[in-house]
């Protein structure tokens, strides 16, 4: 198909955005089981930035399936394009001068792979947070385990569809081992570290 579209150099650039904040910009890509707390720790992570005066954007599940993705359902497919849209979306907010922070199952390896690519390498941070599924199981926050054992759910994340850990992410969150404070602490020291902030 000819697409007929040509890409517009913006005269403002990432360089400019990061230079005007005062640090650096990219994505910190939560993945985990429902229930194993990326979102509570995106969330205080993003809190802590925030009040350090970052530009920060936090990028949720449910509600970027209340919005954007609205149209998609939990199939393998339409996870894949939940996943490849939310990245191009982070890649704008990245480009923007922002830290994105996005939790999402993201269950496949090769839909985070696929984001990391096209990335630069410094920009992009997967975090997995490990949590036994027992336990995410027992914290149950939205009633969906039981729901997906009951049959009342199909195609539930670590229950009858697949959830790929992370191979070699850049930081494991123990979330059943350290509370949601600690975690978001740990990221805090790895983004020094990686000199994002
Ligand atoms: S994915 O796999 O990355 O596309 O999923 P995501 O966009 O993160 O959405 C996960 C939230 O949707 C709810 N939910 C389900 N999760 C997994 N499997 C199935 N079948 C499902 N149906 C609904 C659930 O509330 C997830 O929220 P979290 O915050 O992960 O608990």
């Amino acid at each position: 198909m000819e697409r007929n579209i040509t890409w517009h150099q913006a005269s403002v650039s990432q360089k400019d955005y990061r230079n005007k904040n005062g640090h650096h910009s990219g994505v910190i890509w939560f993945t985990g089981l429902s229930g194993s707390g990326k979102s509570s720790i995106a969330n205080q992570l993003n809190h802590l930035l925030h009040e350090r005066g970052i530009h920060t954007y936090l990028l949720d599940g449910d509600n970027i399936r209340h919005g954007l993705n609205s149209d998609l359902g939990f199939s393998a497919e339409d996870r894949e394009e939940n996943i490849r849209r939310i990245g191009e979306v982070a890649k704008l907010f990245a480009d923007s001068g922002a830290i994105v922070l996005t939790a999402f199952i993201s269950p496949y390896q090769k839909d985070r792979d696929r984001i990391r690519a096209s990335l630069p390498e410094e920009d992009f941070l997967e975090v997995y947070v490990d949590c036994p599924i027992d336990e995410c199981e027992a914290r149950d926050p939205k009633g969906l385990y039981e729901k997906a054992r009951q049959g009342h759910i199909k195609g539930f994340t670590g229950i009858d569809s697949p959830y790929e850990a992370p191979i070699d992410p850049e930081q494991v969150l123990h979330s059943f081992d350290y509370d949601v404070k600690s975690c978001a602490d740990q990221l805090l020291v790895l983004l020094e570290e990686k000199g994002w902030i």
